[in-house]
């Protein structure tokens, strides 16, 4: 975390909690028994909305290009794997714990960049942040959880839960290419969940012990692996900013020497301008061909690609743009978050891309008299088919259009009186506030149009 520039002027983290919790977007896991540590679920619109962003994340892959195929593999592996990927000597965090009054552990780290993101020198004395106590030595604290195959936990039956998707990628390199018809340069990708005994999980969602991982592995030739990487760290900033983020709110930084990890000759992360400050929410990594190389030889397989046009045999490099589920659907809420004055009276309204949206219309009757909840249920079933519309008979029109704004509904319709006279209904947008009078004949197809026009919000830049 670079942890510099505070967002001013965006919503603060707990307003986010708060909405997300009210609206039944995400809760803490484990409620009813206390909680168990920065661990949550994710309600009925968190689920949709979830799925959404990884629907996106398959069209960006998948279906507008043709140089990707797709995988799921297993969360556990052989733990030959994890040897192979330096995970089990390499993949840890130094830990520090205050031997003052409170006796919190700490990642030492994230200490120094705090002391640096504040003027400070991050090389001297440090102390608990909360307490003021002296801090132990740091040790290295490995971050994978590990659990037993079989009924007996003895030794030789450890196994660990992925830390990443990525090596799953890996050790089926042979397999897709043999089965998928695919040649460099190409990509594997996979989504799946992650686990990682995170010292200091925290910030809601940000970061978590177990979370959704969103990895792209391609595979090219290694003279083409420089304009592959930026050709990824384009499309990636791309993605985020056609679905909705403000360009002003993220930044491609490049990381240090220092920063690289064990497997990465160059690694660039963009940021978000997260509630506490810029933060990570996707990396991505020049792996060279590392992982390919520490498998063939962990495995004894042959994992290299032979070019039979030019009889070439190579090992390719490998990019990576590795994002988080859970990282962007924050991102996407904070940013979609806005609060506004409309006649008089405060409005908070989530302005999602139509595409995030959890439910795209609301259908709702005026009033509950003449044959009109029938009608609209008419209406709503007619839609439901076509987009995701939900039916909304509960409270007062105000108090129905402020949940709808909350959970981010691009578009509402009301059914009143002259529906039954004329066949029209009234349709009101989220972001405009116009309402507008169209028939109900041709109402998804004009949703439908809206839904795939080039939507860039009407957000400021
Ligand atoms: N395969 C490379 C890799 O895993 P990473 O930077 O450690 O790289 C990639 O993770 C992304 O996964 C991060 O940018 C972040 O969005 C997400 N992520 C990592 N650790 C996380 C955690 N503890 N909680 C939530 N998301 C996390």
């Amino acid at each position: 975390m670079s942890g510099t520039q505070e967002q001013q002027d965006g919503p603060g983290l707990d307003e986010i909690v708060a909405l997300c919790k009210r609206r039944g977007f995400i809760f803490p896991s484990s409620e009813i028994y206390g909680g168990v540590g920065s661990t949550y679920d994710f309600g009925h619109y968190g689920v949709l909305l979830k799925n959404n962003v990884k629907d996106e994340w398959w069209r960006a892959m998948l279906r507008d290009r043709d140089d990707i195929v797709a995988i799921d593999s297993a969360i556990i592996q052989n733990p030959r794997v994890w040897e192979a990927s330096g995970h089990l000597s390499g993949f840890s965090d130094p830990l520090v714990q205050c031997l003052g009054k409170c006796k919190r552990r700490w990642r030492e780290d994230h200490l120094r960049e705090a002391i640096a993101a504040e003027g400070g020198d991050p090389a001297g004395e440090i102390h608990c942040p909360q307490c003021g106590g002296e801090l132990s030595e740091p040790r290295q604290f490995n971050l994978m959880f590990e659990t037993h195959v079989g009924p007996v936990a003895e030794s030789g039956t450890e196994v660990y839960l992925r830390p990443e998707t990525a090596q799953g990628i890996f050790i089926n390199f042979k397999n897709v290419l043999q089965f998928a018809r695919v040649k460099p340069p190409f990509g594997i990708a996979q989504i799946g969940k992650s686990f990682r005994n995170e010292i200091t999980p925290g910030n809601f969602i940000f970061r978590t012990r177990e979370f959704e991982q969103m990895e792209m592995e391609f595979f090219c030739p290694p003279d083409e692996a420089g304009r592959w990487h930026e050709h990824w760290m384009e499309e990636r900033m791309r993605w985020y900013t056609e679905l909705g983020i403000r360009p002003g709110n993220l930044t491609l930084r490049e990381h240090g020497p220092d920063e690289l990890s064990h497997y990465s000759s160059a690694t660039s992360d963009i940021e978000y301008r997260f509630p506490m400050g810029y933060s990570e929410l996707e990396g991505i990594a020049n792996r060279g061909d590392f992982d390919l190389t520490q498998h063939a030889k962990f495995s004894g397989e042959k994992l290299e690609y032979f070019d039979q046009q030019s009889g070439e045999r190579y090992v390719p490099h490998v990019i990576e743009p590795a994002a988080g589920v859970d990282r962007a659907l924050l991102a996407f809420i904070v940013d979609a978050y806005d609060v506004e004055e409309v006649e008089g009276r405060s409005r908070t309204v989530l302005r999602l891309h139509p595409r995030l949206a959890p439910v795209k219309v609301a259908v709702m009757p005026l009033v509950n008299r003449d044959g009109m909840p029938e009608r609209a249920r008419e209406v709503y079933r007619s839609l439901r088919e076509r987009i995701g519309a939900e039916y909304d008979q509960g409270g007062s029109i105000g108090k129905r259009y402020r949940r709808q704004d909350e959970i981010g509904t691009p578009w509402g319709v009301t059914i009143d009186g002259e529906t039954a006279a004329d066949g029209t209904v009234t349709l009101r947008d989220r972001d405009s506030l116009t309402q507008e009078r169209v028939p109900i004949d041709g109402l998804a197809d004009l949703l439908l149009d809206r839904l795939a026009a080039d939507w860039r919000g009407p957000k400021p830049g």
